[in-house]
């Protein structure tokens, strides 16, 4: 639905994004990705053709964002990072004027306005002026906005920034309704609203792609990783866990109240070691007192791609 060929942006001297590509199928949630500053919306910016890349190639629905500019525009909902409201005008008023340009008619605008009030929970200030909503309200126009002319993409930059807890949750909600019939492509910041909403991933660093996955895959990819927990009690050497089978790494911290020992083992087959370490503490005459398998969050790996170099995929 959304390809992104060799996609590069110079600000003068500077390479915001550079040689960028990247898919997003039909009627998928992808979420977006990367560090402040690594060119999230000026990629986003592009796809709405509120500006030209330098070089490369982008179609929406098989049109061509610089070509195509009008209609690309009719195919997309584009929400903004800082939404260009009309700040003197009040919600309904704007929301009708976009209707407008969006080439609504008068019946379908009235239609659709109400549908976006509601779907973004602003039908109870739909009379208010919009400069004397709160941040959290005003993202919601954008939101509104977007929605507007039902288009098949929605491009939503950052849409949760700036919302209370419970309306990050509600917002959330809502996008992973409005992927059952949109396409959508998402920046946040918030990596548990891309476990729960998204399909997959592209991770831009940099102004490079340094991971374009599925989240199934990104999760096992991290699952490979994970550690086995043991905290054991009893006063022994510990370095015999070391010998079992399987057993990569083992690092020992030892608690200075008593005797209980927190063992974090690196395997490369968790479900394999488990029980052998089980077999080995009760042979030992260890006490377990826990035993958990420890995975990397998306937060983990997010940071862990942060801290390596790019490496453009
Ligand atoms: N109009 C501009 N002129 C010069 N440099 C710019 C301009 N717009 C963006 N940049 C630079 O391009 C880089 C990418 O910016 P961009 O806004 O795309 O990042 P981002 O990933 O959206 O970051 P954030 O998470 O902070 O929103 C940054 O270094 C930024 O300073
Ligand atoms: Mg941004």
């Amino acid at each position: 639905m959304i390809h992104v060929s060799h996609l590069t942006k110079y600000y003068g001297d500077y390479a915001a994004i550079q040689d960028v590509s990247f898919d997003v199928p039909p009627g998928k949630i992808v979420g977006f990705l990367g560090p402040n500053g690594a060119g999230k919306s000026t990629t986003m910016r592009i796809l709405a053709g509120f500006l030209t890349a330098t070089s490369g190639k982008a179609t929406i629905n098989g049109l061509d964002v610089f070509w195509d500019n009008l209609e690309v525009r009719r195919n997309i909902g584009y929400m903004p990072e800082s939404c260009p409201l009309y700040t003197e005008m009040r919600v309904n008023e704007y929301l009708d004027f976009r209707a407008g340009i969006k080439g609504l008619s008068s019946s379908q605008a009235t239609q659709r306005i109400n549908y976006a009030l509601e779907r973004c929970w602003l039908t109870d200030v739909d009379r208010q002026i919009i400069g004397t909503l709160s941040k959290g309200y005003r993202q919601r126009v954008g939101l509104a906005d977007a929605l507007l002319a039902n288009p098949p993409v929605l491009i939503l930059d950052e849409p949760t920034a700036g919302l209370d807890p419970a309306q990050i949750r509600a917002t959330r909600d809502l996008i992973r309704e409005l992927g059952r019939e949109h396409t959508i492509l998402l920046s946040t910041h918030i990596l548990s609203e891309v476990e729960a909403t998204c399909d997959s991933v592209i991770i831009i660093h940099r102004g490079q792609v340094a991971v374009e996955s599925t989240l199934e895959e990104l999760k096992s990819s991290v699952g490979k990783k994970a550690q086995i927990v043991m905290v054991v009690s009893g006063y022994r050497d510990p370095n015999m866990f070391r010998a079992v089978e399987g057993v990569i790494d083992l690092r020992i911290k030892e608690n200075q109240r008593d005797d209980t020992i927190e063992l974090r083992i690196t395997t490369h087959d968790v479900a394999d070691t488990a029980p052998r370490l089980c077999e080995c503490a009760a042979k030992g005459n260890w006490r377990i007192l826990e035993l958990r398998i420890d995975r990397p969050t998306l937060e983990d790996l997010f940071v862990q791609i942060m801290e390596s170099e790019p490496t453009p995929v």
